[in-house]
């Protein structure tokens, strides 16, 4: 398993991140109880699995278990007069260990994504910028993220699983990024739900997953997690 080296501490590869959203399966004490399985299921199976949930929710969760906690969004504003932002250091004084950025569903022009990957950086958050594209994933690498995620965002929620149904894409997008900027570890996403899934994408050069529904709504999140941990190691 890898264990840091380039300043992702708090996480290894491969990594499971899971996307809380907006599900009310995974909000209030929903999430604390969810991020308490998933600290389990990553204890039991020696693979690292972070969970984003809801900006609300990170200090609690934070303080009630160990798990790494991801942002789901962050603004690139600093200390003073940002009413209703969220502030990159208020996220790091929460206990997080880093954030999303540029997900489809809180998406961000190019410029937006650049200041962000910098301001994460300077609030010493990991940065992992979600991508619609393998053309997007080639104009994010130059920003020096620490992890791009790959998500084509026709494929999300429907339980088809971008591993199988877009296998180009994820190959197109490791090799893209790595052309351009080999430290970015890179994860792919959508549709994911199977350990088989998951299975697919490490083959195809992913180091992980970005995952929702397929953990959230799942009927026993504890033994769907395995399931994919158990994937993820192989
Ligand atoms: O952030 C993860 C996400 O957008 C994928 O969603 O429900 O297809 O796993 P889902």
């Amino acid at each position: 398993m890898y264990a840091g080296g380039d300043g992702l501490k708090e996480i290894s590869f491969p990594l499971i991140l899971v996307n809380l959203k907006t599900y009310r399966e995974a909000v209030g004490e929903l999430a604390v109880k969810l991020v308490s399985i998933a600290e389990e299921a990553a204890k039991a199976m020696g693979v690292c699995v972070a969970l984003a949930p809801q900006t609300v929710d990170l200090y609690r969760i934070v303080s009630e278990t160990n798990a790494p906690i991801f942002a789901q969004h962050i603004d690139p504003v600093g200390y003073g007069k940002y009413t209703g932002h969220v502030l990159p250091e208020a996220v790091a004084k929460a206990g997080c260990a880093g954030t999303l950025i540029n997900h489809s569903e809180r998406r961000l022009c190019l410029g937006t994504i650049k200041n962000t990957v910098g301001r994460a950086k300077e609030a010493g958050l990991i940065q992992v910028v979600c991508v619609d594209s393998v053309k997007t994933g080639r104009s994010v690498a130059p920003f020096d993220p620490n992890v791009i995620a790959i998500e084509p965002p026709e494929l999300i929620g429907t339980g088809i699983p971008v591993s199988k149904a877009r296998p180009e894409v994820v190959s197109g997008a490791v090799e893209a990024v790595h052309e351009i900027n080999p430290r970015v570890r890179v994860l792919c996403g959508a549709g994911i739900t199977s350990g088989e899934d998951v299975a697919a994408a490490i083959n195809l050069g992913a180091e992980g997953v970005l995952v929702a529904s397929g953990v959230v709504k799942a009927p026993d999140p504890y033994e769907k997690l395995l399931e994919l941990a158990e994937a993820a190691r192989r």
